[in-house]
Parts: C-alpha cells; structure tokens; sequence
C-alpha cells in the first residue's frame, strides 16, 4: 500500500510542506491502513476512547466515581522506561558519553527503518501535533508525535497541548518542530486479531540530538511512548540548553507564600519515584504556609532579563506514580484525579468500577482484580490462594502503575502555570531516596558546591524503569537516564551557567533526603506534608534568617531553626534524619571517586576540587 492509498480522516490544510512530506514518508514505510490527523477534540477523545474500550485496552471507569475515565492494563512485560533500550545516537560517541547508550545514526535508522517497515499494518497512524511549554512563549517548542497507538494520542491530550489549534499556530508561526515517531511494533496481517495492548519484545528508544528528532520502536508505556515528556523535554531539549545557554531539567516547579506573604518559587530534582509529584502538589502542615503547584516533573529554564532564572513546566497533565498517593499522603493529587478526565495505567480495578492502589486508602477493598487481571483478595493476594508462611503477598497495583490527569484539575493550581516566563526561581533542591548517610537538609556553600551536590546525587533504584530495584546509583541532577548528550559536558554546562551570572541573583542550591531510615527499617522523617517544614527552613536561609551549624558536606540546620512544632517524632528519630556523620561520608568518599572516574576526561575540574575539598574537611 503506498501513502496514496491510504484513507486519511480529519485532513488539515498543510502549507508546512516538512510536516506534510514527513507525514508522507512515515505513511510509505509503515503503510497504515489509514492516516488520521488530531485535532484535539472532545469529539475525537469519546471516538478513540470507544474504539479502545471495544479493543479491550480500556476500561470505562464508573462515571459516579471518576467521570471520563479509563483504566489500562499493559503487557505485563511493559511497564516501565526502558533505560537498557534507550540511545542516544550522536554523530560521535563521544558526544553520547558513558552514561548513555550510543549507536551511529545511520546505523540506528538503517535498523529502525527495517523494524518501522509495515510496522502499521492493519491500524491508524494518528498525527498529534503538540507544543512543550506555552505556544504564546518567544520561542515555542513544537513537536509531531506519529503514533499507531490511540492509547498514546489520549495520554498526548492530557499530557501536552495539542490538536488542531497548536498546528494553525505552529504552521501560522512557520515555527519548526522536532518529529516524533513511534510505533508499537505490532503490525496486524489480514485476519490476524489484535491483543489489548499490543507492543514488540524488540523495542528502541532513540534520539538523533544533532536532527533533533525521536524514534520510538516496541512498547506503549508512557515514558517510552508520550515523545513530548522525557524524549523531547529531557533528552532532546537538554541539548538544546546546552547550545542555548539554558537549563532543561527534571524538576518540579513550586510556589510557596509564608504567613507574612512572601513569594517564593522553588525546584526540585528528584529520580523517578522519589517525591516529584508529591512535593508538587503538597499540603503544608505548618500553619500559615501556603504551597501551589507549577509543574511535577519537568522544569525548563532560562534567565531573564532581570539575571534571574525563570522556570517553566512544558507540561500539561500529570503522569504519577500512583502506589503510595492517598487521602493521608497526597490528597491535593487524589482531589485531581477524582475530577475524571484521567487515564490510569496498572492499578487495580474495584468492582464497583472504580481503580484502588496500595496506599489510596487505609483500608484495602474487599475484592479487586489485580493489575495483571487476576482476582484478587486483601490478605491473599491474587486468585484468592493463602500465601506461604513468611510470602510476600503481590500488591494489586504494578509498584509503577500511574495516573495521567490534566494539569488544570489540581486544586493548589498556581495561576501562573500557563504564563509563558514562568516564575523566577529561589531555591533549586537536589534530593534522592537514601536510606542511610545522606541527612534531612543540607545547603551548598555557593553554586559550584551545589552543583557538586547535584553531580553526586545517589538514590536507590526504584521500579520506574526495569532493572533491579533498591541498588544506590549516582544520578546527577536526578538526570541520568535523561540527559542527551555526556554528562560531562552536562556538568560543565552547569558550571558554567554560574560562572556567566550574578552569584546573588542564582538560586541557592540544597540537599535533600526524606528517606533514611532507623534500624528497624522504618523512614525516620515522616515526609509528605511534613516536608513543609524544610521549605520553611529553606525560606527562612534565603532571606538569612534561619541559623545554620557549618559541617564537611554543607550548612545544616542549628538546634532549634527547624520548625518541629506539633511535630509527633521523637527527638532521637529528629536527630537521626539530620545527622552529618563523618563516618558514613568518609565510606562515599571512593563511590564518589570512582563515578567521578567513570565520566573520564570530561569531568570538570572544578568538581574534583569540591571533592578534594571534602575529603580535607572530613580529615
Ligand atoms: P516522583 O516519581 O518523583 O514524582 O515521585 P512521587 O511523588 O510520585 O513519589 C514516589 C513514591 O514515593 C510514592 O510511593 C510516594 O508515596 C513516595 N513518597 C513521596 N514523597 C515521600 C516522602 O516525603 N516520604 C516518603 N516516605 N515517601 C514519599
Ligand atoms: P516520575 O516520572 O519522575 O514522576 O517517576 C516518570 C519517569 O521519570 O519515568
Ligand atoms: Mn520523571
Ligand atoms: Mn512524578
């Protein structure tokens, strides 16, 4: 079948002959059966959202408990980001750097190009045409996102703004755009029936920096398959920083106001699963304090006229994990959810039609069906059989089962999350899930410092991408599996991005971690809404009123400035959570020298003199 002869439903008017000859060339390889642009529509969203529900992906939840939902199960073999499968395919290796997968261009699409070829077979391939970050922004990011997956073009239209009003302004603009393709790699021959969530065992996850463009080959999950969020706004468009001067990192964006009324905006880059989303969308318990939300995962920025670094979320929805969000510990995100509008991927369905996860609730449903499809009993766990003396009963919902809800329906919605500057930020936190060592706050001495903080962040592994869970990484800026070129040059840049500005106009830069742990394995900090206390704190060293005890890893907080009023934790815990024991850093002293060695030639000088620095002052 040639692009020709394809059917094409919903034809745009086209003067942007790149997309149009794209859009051609895509259908030629991968001879869908037909061609449909989104436009973006309520209309469009109900016909997709019917399609998937008689295909058996979707689930329509009951409207009484979240009107214009859906519920999907994947194959139980794609959940996650595929770190493994995820290149970075720059024209030298030496651009991709070690911590990245590299493959030559030519070779990767040569490959790509044979896998791609009738890849569509008996399905539609949808043209999404979207925009990262606000269209009315002075330098608005376009994309095109091909897909052969109706699930992706809903997830497309919660997580991005979308359709047909995004193509007049992109194509009215003549503005670029980086082109997106993705396949689930599933074609259907004559015949042949389809499965509820079809994707390959072969996948790709590929990025060409240099083209600024993305192939994505083999699975539907979210992080894989919605090109906008870490394709573009991570891998792609962190290149782009870098030959631009800016940042674009893995952060969330937040406003707080104290009592007094002072504004302050604050970012925060944690690895996937360790409190984005949380923090985001926090609750604060300490009276007076108020939080709003801007955005939970992504952060672009860039300075200002006035030489402050302005922030904004390219986002529009939320993509959360969902075990561990409840009424206790999130109920900002649940009052989100429970708007409707929302997708949910691998939790468990009740029978009442409504989804539940490990955490949603203190008390767990009598019955539900498990994430893999299964009956599933509280206390038994799936097909209702007693588990074994001392077995682990498997939780109902995947550890990584997400929410995807619109932005707009979050109750603590900051109203300048649409502004196309964004908000000029005050503090940038670094955090990771760490259940020893790392202490509840810490402050750089300057940004060098913090970006040292940042550069030898380690967390715990978690189930957002497949591999081993709970093994201590590094993960600079929370951006290891995200960064689209070396990680060298991307510490670099970091610097330098200090050095070409006014030290008193930068954020400050801290260290967090809600997640030690006491000996019996339980978090020694209570986390969540209790957090507000560190932003307090946070707030209170930006305007040099909080008193700090100076320590070989950074300025922590003196007895007495952390607000722990009405706090129920011990006084022992308290310490334990904020203690700097020398010990402890003295042994991530050789983890740090040998992450520092695996960067290589490219790492910044300046970095192995903060180390050698806390190496003397930890004696
Ligand atoms: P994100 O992926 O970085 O956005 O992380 P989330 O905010 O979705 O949180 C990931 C997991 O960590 C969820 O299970 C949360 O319940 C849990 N979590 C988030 N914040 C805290 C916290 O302050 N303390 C503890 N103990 N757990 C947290
Ligand atoms: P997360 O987002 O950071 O909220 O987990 C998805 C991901 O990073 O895979
Ligand atoms: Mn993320
Ligand atoms: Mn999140």
């Amino acid at each position: 079948m040639t692009a020709t002869a394809t059917r094409t439903v919903g034809t745009t008017p086209i003067t942007n002959s790149k997309l149009q000859s794209w859009v051609d060339e895509v259908a030629a390889l991968t001879e869908p059966d037909a061609v449909r642009w989104c436009d973006g529509s309520e209309a469009e969203w109900n016909e997709l959202a019917d399609t998937l529900v008689r295909a058996g992906t979707l689930v329509r939840l009951n409207d009484r408990a979240k009107p214009n939902s859906f519920y999907a199960r994947t194959d139980p073999e794609d959940v996650a980001r595929v770190e493994d499968r995820t290149f970075i395919c720059s024209a030298s290796p030496d651009d991709a750097g070690p911590t990245n997968n590299w493959m030559d261009p030519a070779e990767m699409k040569a490959t790509m190009t044979e896998l791609f070829r009738g890849s569509m077979h008996g399905r539609t391939m949808y043209v999404v045409p979207f925009c990262m970050g606000s269209p009315d922004a002075a330098q608005p990011m376009y994309g095109v996102e091909i897909t052969d997956s109706a699930y992706v073009v809903m997830s497309m239209k919660i997580m991005t703004r979308m359709g047909t009003p995004i193509l007049d302004a992109m194509i009215d603009s003549g503005a670029d755009f980086v082109p997106c393709l993705h396949s689930v790699g599933a074609p259907l021959e004559p015949g042949e029936t389809d499965v509820p969530w079809p994707c390959s065992d072969t996948k790709y996850i590929s990025h060409f920096p240099e083209e600024r463009a993305i192939w994505s080959y083999g699975s539907g999950y979210g992080g894989n398959s919605l090109l906008g969020k870490k394709c573009y706004a991570l891998r792609i468009a962190s290149a782009v920083a870098r030959d631009e001067g800016w940042l674009a990192e893995h952060m969330l964006i937040l406003k707080l106001t104290s009592p007094e009324g002072r504004i302050y905006h604050v970012a925060a880059a944690f690895p996937s699963a360790c409190g984005k989303t949380n923090l985001a969308l926090i609750n604060p318990t300490i009276p007076g304090w108020k939080a709003e939300t801007l955005g939970d995962d992504i952060a672009w920025m860039r300075f200002g006229a006035d030489g402050r670094l302005w922030a904004v979320n390219p986002e529009y929805g939320f993509f959360g994990v969902a075990p561990g969000t409840g009424w206790d510990t999130n109920p900002n995100a649940m009052r989100a959810m429970e708007k409707g509008n929302s997708l949910f991927t691998n939790v468990a369905l009740t029978d009442h039609g409504d989804v539940w996860w490990e955490g949603a609730t203190t008390t767990k449903p009598g019955h539900l069906t498990d994430w893999k499809g299964r009956s599933w009993t509280p206390g038994k766990g799936p097909d209702g059989v007693d588990p074994q003396p001392g077995q682990r009963i498997e939780p109902a919902a995947h550890p990584n089962s997400r929410f995807c809800t619109p932005i707009k329906q979050t109750p603590t919605l900051a109203p300048e999350y649409n502004s196309p500057n964004g908000v000029p930020i005050d503090a940038i936190l670094f955090g990771g899930r760490r259940k020893d060592t790392v202490p509840l706050v810490t402050q750089s001495r300057d940004w060098a410092h913090g970006v040292f903080f940042g550069a030898t962040l380690s967390s715990e592994t978690t189930a957002a991408a497949t591999g081993k869970v709970g093994v201590v990484r590094r993960d600079p800026m929370a951006m290891l599996p995200f960064i689209g070129y070396h990680v060298g040059d991307y510490l670099e840049h970091w610097l330098q991005v200090g050095r070409d500005h006014d030290q008193a106009k930068l954020p400050r830069i801290f260290y967090v971690n809600w997640f030690r742990r006491a000996d019996d394995g339980g978090f020694l900090w209570p986390g969540f809404g209790e957090n507000s206390r560190v932003l307090k704190w946070i707030a209170e060293r930006i305007d040099g009123r909080a008193d700090a005890d100076e320590t070989p890893i950074g300025s922590v907080p003196a007895a007495g400035s952390l607000d722990v009023s009405g706090l129920s934790v011990g006084p022992e815990d308290l310490a334990a959570a904020s203690a700097v024991d020398p010990e402890e850093w003295r042994a991530e002293l050789p983890l740090i020298e040998e992450w520092f060695d695996r960067i290589g030639d490219k790492l910044p000088a300046d970095l192995r003199t903060e180390l050698d620095n806390l190496r003397n002052r930890l004696g």
